[in-house]
């Protein structure tokens, strides 16, 4: 059909399955705003180099801006059968200004155009992540200020280990989200660049300035092989990969918040806002939010796999496959952009139950690893004190006791080593100060890196 923009050598109508079964418009329509920009920065250069005159470059920005005003205003006539976001906007460009439209087409093809277009949308989006990260973390380094003091059990295994600080181990998420936020600034140096001008595959033979285009679209440079800019789609696998283990981090974050909310840690409250109640059961306040992002960590690890299994056949340049790149990564976007803000704005509001967190740490023999030690520092071989403190633990499980409650002369039958000094080791405060390090426990060291964060955070 004569209506296609490139029905000149088909002899009958597109199938009207595979018009809709081909067509992207439905969901590469959000990029209407970053197509446009391109296209006018595409025509200024092209009546820059003389290959549009200056009254041609006019109208065809006024009929772009007309043309965008129109989609935000909810007017625009969305075409299936004109398959896509740039399709649609030229053939509108066309509609209104006449002829002049059917010349921005001029020395670039969909292939170029579409890789720009996600770029300039992604970059975008990269930069409103990079806020709501930033504002997570100042939101977490709040709270580890406030809670470097507050006494919980550190855990390996899930078993009651040390005791560390609340602030402690706030920072250690801090310390992971800080390193996504490193990943996705080096992401964005790689998607910063631009493919307009490669064509469809070979370049043109129009003489672009490509610099141009580049510097009126704020990308650092123009890409330097035309085959690699149509078909590359690295950038938007790294921003997958990048959003995987920001995910894989909030998941983690997630499940503890959600075990500690438990009754059987009931070591936080999150505020009633945050949470939804049960249909049935009159009790319940669900966690809703951290188990949601756990389960949303899911959707986000499948689209960087899609994306990876979309690419790893594809034969140089451009394939109809790289369609199927907008839908995992618009999804990664929105996803992450929504669980970042939820966690932002719930963070700060969390409340530690400091006297439940400390009866947990006390229950579980953490300052066991500080007798030993103790032991040690008094001339016992560590695997002997190793051994004496773990039969003063038995005695502590069968009489349900710990070790601080236990008499010196009950502690003596370990080891006569064992003096009147002891009970300064085994208390919880004495055994989070005495870790007094760069990267320790100590509540002096929990201030003082989170006072560094916060520097780095700018
Ligand atoms: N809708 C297409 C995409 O998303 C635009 C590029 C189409 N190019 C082509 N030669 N069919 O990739």
């Amino acid at each position: 059909s004569s209506e296609k923009p490139w029905g000149g050598r088909f002899s009958e109508p597109t199938d009207a399955f595979v018009e809709k079964f081909t067509a992207s418009v439905a969901f590469d329509q959000r990029l209407y705003h970053h197509d446009i920009r391109g296209s006018i920065a595409h025509a200024t250069m092209l009546a820059e180099v003389g290959v549009l005159t200056v009254e041609e470059r006019d109208q065809i920005i006024e009929g772009l801006e007309a043309v965008r005003a129109e989609i935000e205003r909810g007017e625009f006539p969305w075409s299936v059968s004109l398959e896509d976001v740039h399709m649609n906007i030229e053939a509108r460009l066309t509609d209104r200004i006449g002829i002049t439209g059917k010349k921005l087409h001029t020395g670039r093809s969909r292939n170029d155009q579409v890789a720009t277009d996600i770029r300039l949308y992604l970059r975008d989006e990269i930069d409103a992540i990079a806020e709501e990260l930033t504002r997570l973390r100042a939101g977490l380094l709040d709270l580890a200020e406030r809670e470097a003091d507050t006494i919980m059990p550190g855990f390996t295994h899930l078993q009651t280990a040390q005791p560390v600080t609340f602030g402690h181990h706030l920072l250690a998420w801090a310390e992971m989200l800080e390193r996504d936020a490193e990943r996705l600034q080096d992401c964005r140096k790689r998607v910063n660049v631009m493919p307009l001008g490669a064509a469809a595959l070979a370049g043109t033979t129009y003489p672009i300035d490509r610099a141009m285009t580049a510097q009126l679209l704020g990308f650092d440079r123009p890409t330097e092989n035309s085959l690699d800019s149509v078909s590359d789609r690295d950038f938007a696998i790294e921003f997958c990969s990048f959003a995987a283990l920001l995910m894989t981090h909030l998941s983690r974050f997630s499940e503890e918040l959600v075990l500690w909310t438990s009754a059987q840690f009931d070591f936080i409250d999150l505020p009633d806002r945050f949470c939804t109640g049960s249909s049935i059961m009159p009790q319940k306040k669900n966690p809703d939010v951290p188990e949601l992002v756990r389960g949303k960590t899911g959707r986000v690890n499948g689209h960087l796999i899609s994306l990876l299994t979309l690419m790893k056949s594809q034969p140089l340049a451009y394939n109809k496959d790289n369609q199927e790149d907008k839908e995992p990564l618009f999804d990664t976007v929105d996803t992450v952009k929504g669980c970042l803000r939820a966690y932002a704005d719930m963070v700060p509001a969390i409340t530690s139950k400091a006297d439940n967190m400390r009866e947990a740490a006390r229950r579980g023999f953490s300052t066991a690893t500080d007798l030993a030690d103790y032991l040690v520092k008094k001339g016992v071989a560590f695997r002997d004190a190793h051994e004496i403190v773990g039969k003063a633990v038995a005695l502590g499980v069968a009489e349900k006791k710990d070790l601080s409650e236990m008499t010196l002369e009950e502690l003596q039958q370990f080891s006569g080593t064992i003096d009147g000094d002891v009970f300064d080791v085994l208390t919880l405060e004495g055994s989070v100060q005495a870790r007094d390090h760069l990267g320790g426990t100590a509540p002096d060291q929990v201030s003082a890196a989170a006072g560094r964060a916060r520097a780095r955070l700018g």
